[in-house]
């Protein structure tokens, strides 16, 4: 996103979120990658900073992207479904979600990612519309607006999950991501 839009996304008030955010939380990244990560929303730190993905969440995220030989900042735009913290961080409610849609719908046309990641059960439903478990879905190749699509666990259920036992969530998620970077590279 740039120039007017920009502006126009980082002064939002469409929703109820404008009267307890500190600031609209965009993006950090490549926008001429062809992977974009999509998250749920800032939390503490990223409403404090900006940036999303850069608290114990982000970080645990970095780790996993660079065990693949992802660079976050290179090879990847990250965002979120919703641009602003929900109080407390609890979950995104509906209207919200839908009060956010056309900046997430702008960032995609902008960016035109050839792989989607979507990081927990938040980004799945507002991507692919599927409720469901993470348990079921991760892992499993989609198709959204012809794009090759993955859902992956949320950072946060793997910081709470931290066995690191094969198949445990952390070895899963790395799979996943392998998978990815594999996708990234074929033609
Ligand atoms: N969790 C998210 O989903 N997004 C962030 O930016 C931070 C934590």
């Amino acid at each position: 996103m740039s120039g007017s839009n920009l502006e126009a996304c980082s002064s939002c008030r469409a929703c109820d979120l404008a009267s307890t955010r500190k600031t609209v939380v965009i993006s950090r990244g490549n926008p001429e990658a062809d992977l974009m990560l999509i998250g749920e929303a800032p939390g503490a730190q990223e409403d404090a900073q900006g940036v999303p993905f850069v608290g114990r969440s982000g970080r645990a995220l970095d780790q996993l992207l660079w065990e693949v030989e992802l660079d976050p900042e290179r090879d990847l735009y990250i965002c979120n479904a919703i641009k602003c913290r929900p109080p407390k961080n609890r979950r995104p409610k509906k209207g919200e979600l839908a009060s956010c849609r056309l900046w997430l719908d702008l960032q995609l046309a902008v960016v035109n990612p050839k792989v989607i990641v979507l990081t927990g059960a938040t980004a799945v439903e507002a991507i692919l519309g599927i409720k469901g478990g993470m348990t079921q879905l991760r892992g499993q190749w989609q198709t959204w607006d012809g794009r090759s699509v993955m859902p992956i666990f949320h950072p946060s259920y793997l910081l709470r999950n931290p066995s690191k036992a094969t198949g445990a969530p952390l070895d899963l998620t790395r799979q996943d991501l392998a998978a990815v970077q594999q996708r990234l590279c074929e033609p």
